[in-house]
Formats: structure tokens, sequence, C-alpha cells
């Protein structure tokens, strides 16, 4: 990692530049926000102005932004099938257009960001087509591929053709750093940089066992930063470290750069701008949100999770029991709804809810009705901020243009 004062006419900052396989960047990373919410739009926006901009993976398919082209793929299919469209080939469609997305996503978000910052897209091991994701990421230009839910233990495999395209694995203590830094060594690769996300702050999945473990002492930023931070200088290895600790202003930044960080990730925040994917709905929702608001709960996919009480869906599927169901697009690797899962081995129940399209619901260019079918993910940073903003006030506020 190269670092030096940041001297981009269009930046003037005094916060360090860093340089990432080639890449100059503000140390800001947008986190990816699932499904369709970090789009081309907020991360190219983010990336225009000299930040890194994530963008999201699974499931573009099946949101208002896509619909055309999904729906056009299946007029063609039942042309060749008359009859009805056998599900293994509506599943292909699904997963197919996806693809189309994908590069339609990072080709959008290039142009709109003009060749500033950073264009990174975050691909969840706990997805099905995970390796086609990537793959097709690379493909399209992508600059880092940035993988949670899970332990990317094959990105480096995957990717072995695309050395210039930089591998950013998500983890939330100094154990899961040390499992992943001996695993890509037998591959001869060390993450390019580490994204330290704090589950009592961040939003949507939260890498902890159970909702009891939340709050844990060692996922705790204060804690695993420096025990990262140490295990990293041990190993004799500089690999910067990018915290997601539900930050909001340049005062939250300053406290996290001097714990040792590198980057900060911000998500919520950046979902309550003018340029992400999310319903006008959602966004108001984030910015009345008091703490009483949020809940913490366990997700279909299995995984602890952070959301608004606001969400519809949480209406829809209450009194809803476990048992085994069709799913037409299979995009978790384990999932409770579908496969009929009514409790955890530690007694937690998850919710009986179909995420991929509850998550499709809470965005853009829905009809009025979707809010009540919708899950409105946030992290706890929710309750501090308390205006739609657009990406430019908000980065020219934290990097003091
Ligand atoms: C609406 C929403 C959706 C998210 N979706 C994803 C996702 O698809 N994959 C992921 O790795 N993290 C996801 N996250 C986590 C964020 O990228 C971020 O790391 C986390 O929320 C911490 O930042 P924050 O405290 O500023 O929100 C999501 C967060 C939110 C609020």
């Amino acid at each position: 990692m190269n670092e030096s004062i940041c001297i981009h006419a269009e930046s003037e900052t005094n916060l360090p530049e860093l340089i990432i396989k080639g890449n100059a960047s503000l140390p800001i990373v947008q986190g990816g926000m699932g499904v369709g919410i970090s789009n081309w739009r907020l991360a190219g926006a983010v990336a225009g102005e000299w930040a890194i901009g994530t963008l999201s993976a699974i499931g573009h398919s099946i949101t208002p932004a896509y619909k055309l082209l999904h729906k056009g793929a299946l007029i063609e299919a039942k042309k060749q099938y008359p009859n009805g469209v056998p599900k293994e080939v509506r599943q292909g469609i699904f997963y197919d257009t996806n693809l189309v997305c994908i590069r339609e996503e990072i080709r959008k978000a290039r142009e709109i960001s003009e060749g500033r910052g950073s264009l990174w897209i975050n691909i969840m091991m706990a997805t099905n087509d995970y390796e086609r994701q990537v793959i097709t990421a690379c493909e399209s230009g992508i600059d880092a591929i940035v993988s949670g839910a899970g332990f990317p233990f094959a990105l480096p495999e995957i990717t072995k053709n695309y050395p210039n395209i930089a591998l950013i694995p998500i983890l939330a203590n100094a154990r899961g750093v040390k499992v992943i830094v001996k695993k890509w060594a037998k591959y001869g690769k060390i993450p390019d940089a580490i994204v330290l996300e704090d589950p009592s702050r961040a939003g949507g999945h939260l890498w902890a066992s159970g909702v009891t473990k939340i709050h844990d002492k060692e996922t705790l930023l204060e804690i695993s930063l420096p025990e990262t931070l140490e295990f990293l200088q041990s190993e004799g290895l500089n690999i910067p470290i990018i915290v997601a600790w539900g930050i909001v202003d340049r005062a939250d930044m300053d406290r996290m750069f001097a714990l040792g960080a590198s980057w900060v990730q911000i998500g919520t925040r950046f979902l309550a701008t003018n340029e992400s994917g999310a319903s006008q709905d959602f966004k108001e929702s984030v910015i009345r949100a008091k703490e009483s608001d949020i809940r913490e709960y366990i997700s279909n996919a299995m995984l602890p999770a952070r959301a608004l009480n606001d969400s519809g869906i949480f209406s829809v599927i209450e009194g809803r029991t476990a048992h085994t169901r069709e799913c037409v697009e299979n995009c978790l690797t384990h999932c409770a709804f579908r496969d009929g899962v009514s409790a955890l081995p530690n007694g937690e129940t998850p919710a009986q809810m179909c995420i991929l399209h509850a998550l499709a619901h809470a965005t853009e260019g829905n009809k009025s009705e979707a809010k009540n079918r919708a899950l409105y993910f946030t992290g706890t940073s929710a309750t501090r901020i308390r205006t739609i903003e657009s990406v430019k006030d908000i980065i020219d506020g934290l990097v003091g243009r």
C-alpha cells in the first residue's frame, strides 16, 4: 500500500490518498448493500467523488430497474415452452439475467464516475452462483471483489487469471482474519485489504453465530481492530484495514483512524442519499428511526440480521410456520424459508420470508403496495441520520472540502 497526501484537484483534502493495485482513492468506502441499494448510480457517484463505490451483485434481475430485461427473457422462453416454462429454466433466466445486470451496473457506474475513485463489487458467499458472479465482475473490469457472509476461501483460485483485481474479505474479528490469511497463503495470496465489520452496529446480515452473540466482546471493533493489527504485525504483514462501524461523521472517522484503521466503510448513511436504489419510503424510515425502531433477529439465511421494525414484511410473516417450499430463484446456499427450518441448533427461530423478494420490494420503482412486503435493512447509525442528502454533500462534509 502506498500512502500520500491526496493531491487530486477535485478533492483537495488533507486525508491520506490510498492506492490499491494502482487505483488511488480517498479512504472512504461505500459499503455494498443488496439487493440493488448500492446500484450503479450510488457507487458511481461515490467513485466520482474520488472515494470507493461498492456495487451489490445478487438479485438485480428481479428489481424494477431490470424488470424489462427479465421479462423479455421469460417471454422468449415461453415461445420455446408454450405449456409452461420449467422451474429450472426460470431459475437459469434469473441467474443469467443477473450476470447481464452485473455487467450493466459496472459499465454505468464507471461511466458516471468518469474514471475517478474506485469501483468494487460485493459478492456474498451465502449466495448461489458465486463463482459466475465473481468471474463476470472480473471480466467487466471491476477494481476489487469484496466478499463476506461466509469465508471466501476459494476466491484467490477463482480469480487466478485476474491478478490486477484486488481481493478483500469481510470479517468480524482477529480469529477470522487469522483463518483467511492462513488459508489464502496456500494460494500465495495476501488479502489486498480486509473489511472488519462490527456486528453490534452494522446493517443487514451480521457476522455472529446468533442474535445473542452480536454484542460479543471479540467482535467489538475497539477489541477486534487492535487484535487484528497485532496479529498482522506479528506476521510481518501490512494489510490495510477498512472498518465498518456505524460511521456517520468526520469525528467517527478520526476515531477509527486513531485506532489504526486505514479506511472506513459506510453503509447506512449512503443508503439515505438521493442516489441510492432504496425506495423513498425506505429512506424516510431510516431518517426517522429511533433506537426502538431497530430489530435484531435471525434471518432466513440463518444469520443474525438488523432491520427496521417498519419493514412491512414483518407483519406478513407473523404466525408463519416452517415447511419446505417451492423456490424458483434458489438464491441462498442455506435458506430456512425454502428448506423448512423452524429452529437453529441454538434454539433461535429464523424469519420465514423470501428475503430476495422482500429486499427487491425495498427498491425504487416498485408500486406503493410493495412497501407492505419490503424488508428494510439498516445499521444502528440510522438513529443519527436525519436528512436525505446527496453523495457529494456527504463526502464533502466527511473530507472537509
Ligand atoms: C440496506 C443494507 C444492505 C446491506 N447489504 C449488504 C450486502 O449485501 N452485503 C454485505 O456484505 N453487507 C451488506 N450490508 C452491510 C454494509 O455494507 C456495511 O458494511 C455495514 O452496514 C456497516 O456500515 P454502516 O454501519 O455504516 O451501515 C448492508 C447494509 C445495509 C444497511
